[in-house]
């Protein structure tokens, strides 16, 4: 049942707001699973759509799952399938993570090539590339990849850009292949580390993650795990940013993890936000005044996260003076713009970069959520415009921020949730 959020603006927020664990890096753990057979208990996975249709995909393998509280079981002792379907597959972009992980184990892996989404085409050459390098023979049909490999061989793999799920494709896949991988210009995301920290708990013999070349020599075999999730760097810069949006606002973000998030932190304090620490993973923002104007450029980590520049963009509707927003990763990621802009934004996209002028007073609208982070920006200028905003498709949003509205209401936002 499709339903919406109708969210009443500029109500002072307090209190504490704990952020959940990392969808990005369950999905990529959630696919690990497959490389050896057994029981594995994931802590601290957050409930939401994202994780959801991977275990969907998962138990269409063969695979058994179940939630006690938020640990995630696993059991993978009976994969019977290595074809994913379609209807799961299309929902899902990191449904592309099975390939790495049933080619290298099971031999062969059948998965939908994924659609591009809103924010840009998202090709998967990178990892066809890389497979194909391991020897992998693959195949496009009726808009499936077939890949099969007796065994993969390791090689060296330079990737054309740091891409994420391609290093973690390839991280899966070199994990049982024949001899060493050698991944150069490999991404540095904290939720690759902990991908590489997964794997060598399973016995994998893996070095350099979180550097720009990772070292992998093939295991015959490997075992399964317990391991906790990291949490989740974009729901907590989320958090900030919205600390930060009200003068009243009182917010403190737990369970942050400061050193995944250096570049937004900095970004906020240049931005003329405080940033508190409480504790070692608790973080109070507050904002005093008129908020400065700033330059952000997205690149790979430990650069400004591409994630983050929507929400931000909402902050920096707010601040006096010209902000620019230049995103280098996708293509389309500004569609937010069009609805900021009706709620009384003024913001301007050239090329790749979104020049915002700014203060604006953000009035209340219907507006719609085009992807993940576009939709949680609208929800956040939401409850800093005045009246009362409608978002859409809230679906989205329910994508990667695990129970939002509980969290949010907890700081005192009033939200209400209607079925349309
Ligand atoms: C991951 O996507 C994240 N998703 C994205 O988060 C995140 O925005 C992105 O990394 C960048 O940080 C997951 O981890 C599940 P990329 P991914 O491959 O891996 C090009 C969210 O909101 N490229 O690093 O798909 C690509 O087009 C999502 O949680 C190729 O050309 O991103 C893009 O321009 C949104 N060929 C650039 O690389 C390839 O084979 C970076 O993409 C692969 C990528």
């Amino acid at each position: 049942m499709e339903r919406k959020y109708i969210v009443k603006g500029q109500k002072p927020l307090k209190g504490e707001i704990e952020v959940s664990g990392a969808k990005n890096a369950v999905l990529p753990a959630i696919s690990a699973t497959l490389l050896a057979p057994g029981i594995y208990k994931l802590k601290k996975v957050p409930k939401v759509r994202d994780v959801f249709c991977m275990l969907k995909i998962l138990k269409h393998l063969g695979a058994d799952f179940n939630f006690e509280k938020d640990e995630l079981k696993i059991n993978t002792q009976n994969i019977n399938n290595v074809s994913v379907p379609y209807e799961l597959a299309s929902q899902i972009r990191a449904s592309v993570l099975f390939l790495g992980s049933l080619v290298s184990a099971f031999g062969e892996a059948e998965v939908p090539l994924p659609g591009g989404c809103k924010i840009g085409k998202r090709p998967i050459d990178f990892h066809e590339k890389g497979l194909t390098l391991m020897g992998a023979d693959i195949k496009l049909k009726h808009g499936n990849l077939i890949v099969k490999s007796n065994k993969l061989k390791g090689c060296e793999i330079v990737l054309d850009f740091p891409s994420v799920t391609a290093t973690e494709n390839l991280m899966m896949a070199a994990t049982l292949a024949e001899g060493e991988t050698v991944i150069k210009n490999a991404a540095k995301e904290p939720e690759v580390v902990f991908l590489g920290k997964m794997l060598k708990k399973m016995g994998a013999d893996i070095k350099g993650c979180g550097e720009d070349t990772i070292y992998i020599r093939g295991k015959k075999k490997l075992k399964p795990v317990n391991i906790e999730i990291i949490p989740d760097r974009i729901e907590a810069g989320t958090y900030l940013v919205l600390g930060a949006l009200l003068e009243e606002n009182e917010v403190v973000v737990k369970n942050v993890k400061k050193e995944y998030l250096e570049t937004p932190l900095l970004k906020l304090q240049e931005i003329g936000i405080t940033i508190k620490e409480i504790d070692k993973r608790s973080i109070l923002v507050k904002r005093k005044g008129i908020l400065n104007p700033c330059k952000i450029i997205t690149a790979p980590y430990p650069g400004f996260p591409t994630d983050l520049q929507p929400i931000f963009a909402v902050l920096l509707t707010q601040a006096q003076g010209l902000s620019f927003i230049t995103e280098n990763l996708f293509e389309n990621r500004f569609l937010y713009v069009y609805e900021l802009n009706r709620m009384g934004a003024n913001i301007k996209v050239e090329d790749r970069t979104a020049i915002i002028t700014g203060p604006t007073p953000l009035a209340g609208s219907p507006v719609k959520a085009t992807d993940l982070r576009a939709g949680a920006a609208l929800f956040l200028a939401g409850l800093c415009a005045d009246n009362t905003t409608t978002i859409y498709n809230v679906e989205l949003i329910e994508r990667g921020y695990e129970n939002i509205i509980e969290k949010l209401s907890k700081l005192g936002a009033d939200i209400k949730i209607e079925v349309i």
